[in-house]
């Protein structure tokens, strides 16, 4: 088996265990890094005044970490900037939040440069690489450039947005173009692979062959649909431990006799948070007979908080769940709590098996693992439901869930009645086939497909 080497913004701590803190990538990554051994390179997470190129080291089994620091001017432009302030709203289809500066281009385009640098030197001649999302699109053409010539493979964790939005972005053509650097780009979904079909075909006068081939001018990837899983076993074991247990029964406890439903999100406008809460509102106010029998839990933990638009949606929903348990709260019952910080996985899947509904109602989502863990929490006696948003990646293979239209909150409210109005049979009959795919379909499963493509490809040219 060929050694991995893993590139991404941010990189998972390796003495954290698994009580930590981790979300759904990092996970994954480290699930891929476990089985194959080799290198985890990214970010630190933290800034020095001037950029050195310094490594730091970590090492756990045959994994190895490596972090670089950066300038804080690099995180403004970079991560702040052209990542999260231009590519993330406008991949979620929110042009209406995205901001075109030609200063973000220049930060991202230095990043990628020292990261280009300080990792290939890392790289040994027979290494998968396997560049990860959005804020490294270009980094598989800088890596070319310093003479790498190993198979290079990239993938996407957010949507692939429609042409006609992401024509919108000035340097459209060049992202695209730097994707053509890598013997094999990954997508969540069909979806998503064909809104990039679609652009390469009528922007960039490329074909689409059999075997996912395409080709532009004289440079021919593998394009493929790849949806990430969780590491199923292991979720379903850390819902069976004593911290599992703990935050089930504290959930019971202090809500005796009422049924919970669960959000468990990024801070994050994707998310279609404040249409959860107006859905939620909706069902109170439509349904008074439920009053007091339900309670709904929203964990949120705050994410990107330099930039606006997260301040924004941070302040707005402040205001919603004020308004919300204000006009509906009782001297014995708060129908929302609202905790924004973040809870090591094994009190979530206890929290997620407490619950009777899942929500997970994003706007767009290029894919949402937090759905996956939430069936796999579950009592296979007498599981909850599933909510799920038709705008997630994750619909495309939990067609057993309840779908739902996350913009309209009548369809919210009427899904929510539904969910906790089910009879069990129903219950247990969609969790079994919700729990086979998520089973089936884990994270050891995703790697082998990309990688085995990974593996396939020819070799690129340098
Ligand atoms: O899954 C998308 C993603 O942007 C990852 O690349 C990232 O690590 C995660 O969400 C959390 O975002 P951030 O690293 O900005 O906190």
């Amino acid at each position: 088996m060929k050694r991995l080497v893993v590139i991404s913004n941010r990189v998972q701590q390796l003495n954290q265990g698994p009580g930590g803190n981790q979300g759904g990538l990092a996970v994954a990554l480290l699930a891929a890094l476990k089985e194959r051994g080799g290198v985890w390179f990214g970010w630190s997470g933290s800034t020095v005044p001037e950029f050195t190129g310094e490594i730091a080291y970590e090492h756990e089994g045959p994994t190895t970490t490596a972090v670089i620091d950066l300038e804080p001017q690099d995180i403004d432009e970079y991560y702040n900037g052209f990542a999260n302030r231009t590519l993330w709203p406008l991949f979620h289809y929110r042009v209406d939040l995205t901001e075109f500066e030609r200063d973000f281009e220049g930060g991202y385009a230095r990043v990628n440069h020292r990261f280009a640098d300080t990792v290939a030197p890392l790289i040994e001649e027979e290494d998968l690489v396997w560049v990860h999302d959005y804020h490294l699109v270009p980094l598989g053409g800088e890596l070319r450039r310093r003479g790498v010539a190993n198979r290079l493979g990239f993938f996407l964790h957010i949507p692939w947005p429609p042409t006609d939005l992401l024509v919108s972005l000035p340097s459209h053509r060049r992202l695209v173009e730097a994707l053509f650097a890598y013997d094999v780009v990954g997508f969540q979904t069909a979806d998503w692979l064909e809104n990039f079909r679609h652009y390469v075909t009528t922007q960039l006068d490329g074909t689409v062959g059999e075997d996912g081939l395409v080709t532009v001018g004289d440079r021919t990837i593998r394009a493929i649909p790849a949806p990430i899983g969780i590491e199923t076993a292991e979720f379903e074991a850390a819902a069976q431990t004593q911290a599992a247990a703990f935050a089930r029964d504290r959930m019971y406890m202090s809500a005796t006799g009422r049924s919970l439903i669960v959000g468990v999100d990024r801070l994050d406008y994707s998310k279609g948070l404040p249409e959860r809460f107006a859905g939620y509102e909706r069902f109170l106010a439509q349904h008074p007979d439920r009053r007091g029998l339900v309670y709904m839990l929203q964990i949120a933990p705050p994410s990107r908080e330099k930039v606006d638009t997260y301040q924004e949606i941070r302040a707005a929903l402040d205001g919603l769940s004020g308004r919300i348990n204000g006009e509906y709260a009782d001297i014995d019952w708060t129908p929302l709590r609202y905790v924004n910080k973040g809870y090591p996985r094994p009190e979530l899947a206890g929290v997620y098996r407490a619950a009777r509904v899942g929500l997970v109602t994003p706007l767009r989502d290029g894919m949402n693992l937090v759905a996956k863990e939430f069936v796999a929490a579950q009592d296979p006696r007498d599981p909850g439901v599933l909510i799920l948003s038709r705008f997630a990646g994750a619909a495309a293979q939990m067609t057993d869930a309840v779908l739902v239209n996350p913009y309209s909150a009548d369809e919210m409210s009427e899904a929510i009645l539904r969910a906790l109005t089910m009879p069990r049979e129903e219950r247990i009959r969609r969790w079994e086939s919700l729990i086979d795919c998520v089973r089936r379909e884990d994270v050891h499963w995703w790697c082998d497909l990309f990688l085995d493509a990974l593996e396939d490809a020819d070799v690129a040219a340098v």
